[in-house]
């Protein structure tokens, strides 16, 4: 695991469109694996600015987005659907139908799973997989305790994630209960995985998954056992790391010639 540690949120969010345009200017016709969430809301901004000076081109790009709540419509403002058009696909030259959101209104959800599962196969895999972290360690909505080889399915949401989400809802009550999420193993096979991070509510969920042992109560921690996996945090969430010596990127920082 590559561990790049960033001043401050909006280096963290740079970084991660840097590392992003690089796999679309690599493979025009990549597939990109999508968070939401409140961490990539600047990796996306910054996504729209390339693409705005002219640096970017989505055009033959497929997204596959992670994770999408049960029983919202795509209409409802906090759907996953309605975030990612607000926060990304309005703002770019991807082609609507090549664009990929589990959908919370499946009837049948088990089959719908299914479905998006071979259609990620179809299109030969995700390129690069962005990443958030719940503060429960939780990657996409795999929860503690799923299998670490779970696949495209609904999962139960903890009542930790509840919490952390309501910021988002009206109240509490409005958080849905459950969510059709890739899995752990669907995720663990993406070519790359760049999972971000910031401030201090993360601090302790980060030292975790990075230095701690593989465990399905972190779900985050199977990134160790990917051959390229990249995390990029910034030093708020990366202050509680004490094992090893990681690099930090300090753009403030560089010599002036
Ligand atoms: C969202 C997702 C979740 C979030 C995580 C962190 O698609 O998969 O795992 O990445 O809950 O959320 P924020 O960024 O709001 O702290």
């Amino acid at each position: 695991m590559e561990v790049i540690i960033m001043k401050d949120y909006n280096a963290m969010s740079k970084k991660a469109a840097e590392i992003i345009k690089s796999v679309v200017l690599r493979k025009p016709n990549c597939v990109l694996g999508l968070a939401t969430g409140g961490t990539p809301v600047g990796t996306y901004k910054e996504l729209i600015k390339f693409h705005k000076e002219g640096k970017l081109d989505f055009s033959k790009v497929i997204t596959f987005n992670l994770d999408e709540y049960i029983s919202l419509p795509k209409t409802h403002d906090q759907s996953y659907f309605y975030f990612m058009h607000d926060n990304l696909f309005n703002h770019i030259n991807v082609n609507p139908e090549n664009v990929h959101v589990p959908d919370g209104m499946a009837e049948d959800v088990e089959t719908f799973c299914k479905w998006y599962e071979d259609e990620i196969k179809k299109a030969g895999g995700v390129d690069v997989q962005l990443l958030g972290i719940g503060s429960d360690g939780h990657i996409a909505f795999n929860e503690p305790g799923s299998s670490l080889a779970s696949r495209t399915r609904m999962k139960t949401l903890d009542e930790q994630t509840i919490k952390d989400n309501a910021r988002f809802f009206k109240s509490e009550a409005e958080v849905p209960r459950y969510a059709i999420t890739m899995g752990v193993g669907t995720i663990l096979e993406s070519k790359e995985l760049l999972l971000i991070a910031n401030g201090k509510k993360k601090a302790d969920v980060c030292a975790e998954f990075i230095e701690g042992p593989i465990t399905s109560q972190i779900t985050a921690s199977a990134l160790q056992l990917h051959p390229k996996a990249i995390v990029v945090l910034d030093e708020e969430a990366a202050s509680k790391l004490k094992k090893y010596n990681y690099y930090k990127w300090v753009y403030e920082n560089k010599p002036k010639k």
